[in-house]
């Protein structure tokens, strides 16, 4: 690759190190060289946020930061959410909610959401549809993301 330039990071805990052109985004790489697909791409300028990841436990949209930027972080995908193979609480309650239908939205929204309960492990509705005005989903109408969102924070409590 001409001009190319070595990336290291930690990718869902695992050390891992590509050749990349410098102009490619972070969602890129993560798809393509990463080869972690669960990250997806919708508008590519900041809008939808299906692009969301967790950069140094900040959920960042990847689709706005070049992939060098992240040389040397600890980078979490959807595909890193799972604890000991089995769905977390979170992607459970989403599951058992439904969450999600065709799942576009399903990356972005779990990290909105996991981000939220962090902060705050009792969101009422407001502060639910606040957390995740960043992320759009041509779907479910939000109803039942919301409520799986209040469902994850009451298993949790
Ligand atoms: S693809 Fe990044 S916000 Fe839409
Ligand atoms: S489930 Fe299809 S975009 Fe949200």
């Amino acid at each position: 690759m001409t001009n190319s330039i070595r990336l290291n990071l930690t990718v869902n805990g695992e050390a891992r190190s590509v050749e990349i052109d410098p102009r490619r985004l972070l969602v890129e790489v993560i798809r393509e060289e990463l080869e972690l697909p669960g990250t997806h791409i919708g508008c590519l300028t900041g809008d939808c946020g299906a692009c969301t990841v967790e950069r140094d436990g900040q959920i960042i949209k990847s689709c706005l930061a070049l992939a060098a930027s992240a040389e040397g972080s600890e980078i979490t995908t959807i595909e890193g959410l799972a604890e000991n193979g089995e769905l977390s609480t979170l992607q459970q309650a989403f599951w058992d909610e439904y969450g999600f239908q065709c799942g576009y939205c399903l990356p972005g929204m779990l990290f909105s959401a996991k981000d939220l309960l962090a902060q705050n492990a009792s969101p009422s509705e407001d502060e639910i549809r606040h957390a995740i005005n960043g992320n759009l989903c041509r779907c479910t109408g939000y109803d039942t993301i919301v409520k799986s969102i209040a469902e994850a924070a009451a298993r949790t409590a």
